[in-house]
């Protein structure tokens, strides 16, 4: 049986609530490689923090087994893949991980270790399926 995920949700919850996350995050993932700092060098910053916001949260929804959102992953698996608007080598998809890890260890004061792990679980289903689309 899958795992749901929930308390991973309640997690970003209560990261998403405080301003900065997403800031932080991105501040992060820019600062681990050049070559992803250069993806993002004429982003719309306020367009982008609300589509990677809605992002995770059907990257959760996904990991959590659920396929009403689909479609949605596969939007934006096409967007990273190959031909897409943003391709992203799939050996990138780890600093995404790693950051937004970090992110939430810093804004969640109720990570416990095992919810970490759970949160680790969850990104990588997410960035497994974007690597097999690539
Ligand atoms: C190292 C990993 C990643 C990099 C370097 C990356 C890079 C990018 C770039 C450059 C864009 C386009 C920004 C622009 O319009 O200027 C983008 C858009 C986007 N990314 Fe990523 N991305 C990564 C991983 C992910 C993951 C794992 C998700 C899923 C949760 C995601 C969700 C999105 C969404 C929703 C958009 C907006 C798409 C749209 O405008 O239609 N990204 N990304």
């Amino acid at each position: 049986m899958s795992k749901d995920y929930l308390a991973v949700q309640a997690s970003y919850g209560r990261c998403t609530r405080q301003k900065g996350f997403i800031t932080r995050f991105y501040e992060l993932l820019l600062d681990r490689d050049e070559r992803i700092r250069k993806m993002f060098s004429t982003t719309d910053w306020s367009q982008q923090n609300r589509a990677l916001r809605r992002g995770i949260s059907i990257a959760l929804t996904y990991a959590g087994g659920s396929d009403i959102v689909e479609r949605s992953m596969n939007e934006m698996a096409d967007v990273h893949s190959r031909k897409g608007r943003a391709p992203v080598d799939p050996e990138l998809y780890r600093h995404w991980r790693e950051s937004l890890l970090q992110a939430v260890e810093e804004f969640d004061p109720r990570l416990t270790s095992e919810l970490r792990q759970d949160w680790a679980d969850a990104l990588r289903k997410t960035t497994d399926y974007f690597t097999a689309k690539y």
